[in-house]
């Protein structure tokens, strides 16, 4: 089959390899540099297995930048463009998907199209009646970053919700490129819409009550730990993702929950607001807790939500940052990934050996082997050493 992949981020780069083991892909982007580096075989992004299979794996896979001639002859387009929350409309931006959709109506009208990006419950069906002749379907995506390609060949579940032939086709696809069986639910849009919202929120859900029983550990001063092993060893609840943290972030939960919440406009609920608003109160939490051990200069080590991901993008300590720069806290940062000299007015140190001289205490939402020798000097909550 001749595919166009849109969007070569995380998602866009995972399917295009995933289906590029079979079939022929055109993947397109706007940004010239990820073309240039993934028809030179390199990975954008920080992944090993992406960058295992793009340096040797057989792949029929080409980049170009975005246009809307990149779509001719296309029979299927997956769409993996950023949907952005938009605060002052309460709403997901879901622009660069409805532009995409635009050009492989008139390109390729008989194309199917799978949209991977997140988007608010009802828009496949709203986008529909803009198109009522495109196949379109729309398939949740759950990888997880830094672990992108990994995920989509090793899938807990593929789901694809709309007109059958269409997702049938889609979900054949996705099942022949990985390497282990994942069972297969076909559904309606709306239900697929809202299974990824709904999971993505049971997540941030988990993190959030894990965090809030950290926080009340903190202010009793009971061993956080034990009670948290404790509780994991109901079966029922589990000894898994429950590792207290700064908050959740990383470029999905913060947006998908919100976008839940304002998907409940005119149905009554509590928990799903209070999903949102625990990760604010869970980041002034630990700003007063590092308040209270009166530093005068703070050091963030690291930026990413976790080791092995290079994706800053709404990480907890930027949102612990802004409440220390509030109370006038010199705040430093170390992070190898970043370019740039300063971030939000503080200095970028690149020397770690400086870094950890000039910080009063250092603030670090997961820990690491590298900071072995100034122990005394680390402020973190990660209590078991994972995600
Ligand atoms: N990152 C995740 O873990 C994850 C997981 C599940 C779902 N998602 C969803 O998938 C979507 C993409 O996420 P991502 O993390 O891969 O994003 P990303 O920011 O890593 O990548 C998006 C890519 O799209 C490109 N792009 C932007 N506008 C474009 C346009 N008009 N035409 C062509 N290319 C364009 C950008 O240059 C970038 O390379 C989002 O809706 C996100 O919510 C992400």
């Amino acid at each position: 089959m001749k595919i166009v992949v849109v969007g070569l981020g995380y998602v866009g780069l995972a399917n295009a390899v995933i289906l590029a083991q079979r079939h022929q892909v055109v993947a397109v982007d706007v940004d010239a540099r990820r073309v240039e580096m993934v028809n030179a075989r390199q990975s954008p992004i920080e992944d090993a297995e992406l960058e295992d299979y793009l340096a040797h794996r057989e792949l029929d896979l080409r980049a170009v930048q975005a246009s809307p001639e990149a779509y001719d002859g296309a029979e299927l387009v997956v769409i993996s463009t950023p949907t952005n929350y938009d605060p002052d409309r309460n709403y997901f931006d879901t622009s660069t998907v409805e532009s995409v959709l635009a050009d492989v109506a008139a390109a390729a009208p008989d194309a199917v199209v799978a949209v991977k990006s997140t988007i608010p419950v009802g828009f496949t069906d709203r986008m529909h009646q803009v198109h009522p002749d495109l196949a379109l379907v729309f398939s949740p995506e759950f990888l997880r970053e830094g672990k992108a390609l990994w995920d989509n060949l090793h899938p807990s579940r593929i789901v694809v919700g709309g007109p059958e032939h269409a997702a049938k086709m889609f979900a054949d696809l996705l099942a022949e490129g990985a390497l282990d069986e994942a069972p297969v639910l076909l559904t309606g849009a709306k239900e697929a819409e809202a299974i990824k919202l709904f999971a993505n929120t049971y997540l941030a859900m988990r993190v959030a009550y894990f965090n809030e029983l950290d926080s009340y550990a903190l202010a009793h001063g009971i061993d956080s730990r034990q009670v948290i092993e404790g509780v994991g060893l109901d079966p029922r609840i589990g000894t898994h993702y429950n590792n207290p943290s700064f908050g959740y972030g990383g470029y999905c939960l913060p947006k998908d929950t919100k976008q839940l919440l304002a998907n409940y406009r005119d149905v009554p609920q509590t928990l799903i607001k209070a999903i949102v608003e625990s990760n604010t109160t869970r980041k002034d939490v630990i700003a007063d807790d590092v308040l209270r051990r009166g530093p005068k200069v703070v050091g963030l080590f690291r930026l990413a939500m976790k080791e092995g991901s290079d994706n800053f993008r709404e990480s907890s300590i930027q949102g612990v940052m802004k409440r220390l720069k509030a109370k006038g806290i010199e705040v430093l940062v170390y992070e190898p990934n970043l370019d740039e000299r300063r971030l939000f007015n503080s200095e970028v140190v690149r020397d770690f050996e400086e870094f950890c001289e000039r910080s009063d205490l250092i603030l670090a939402n997961r820990l690491s082997p590298v900071l072995a020798g100034v122990e005394d000097k680390v402020y973190s909550r990660d209590l078991f050493g994972r995600d």
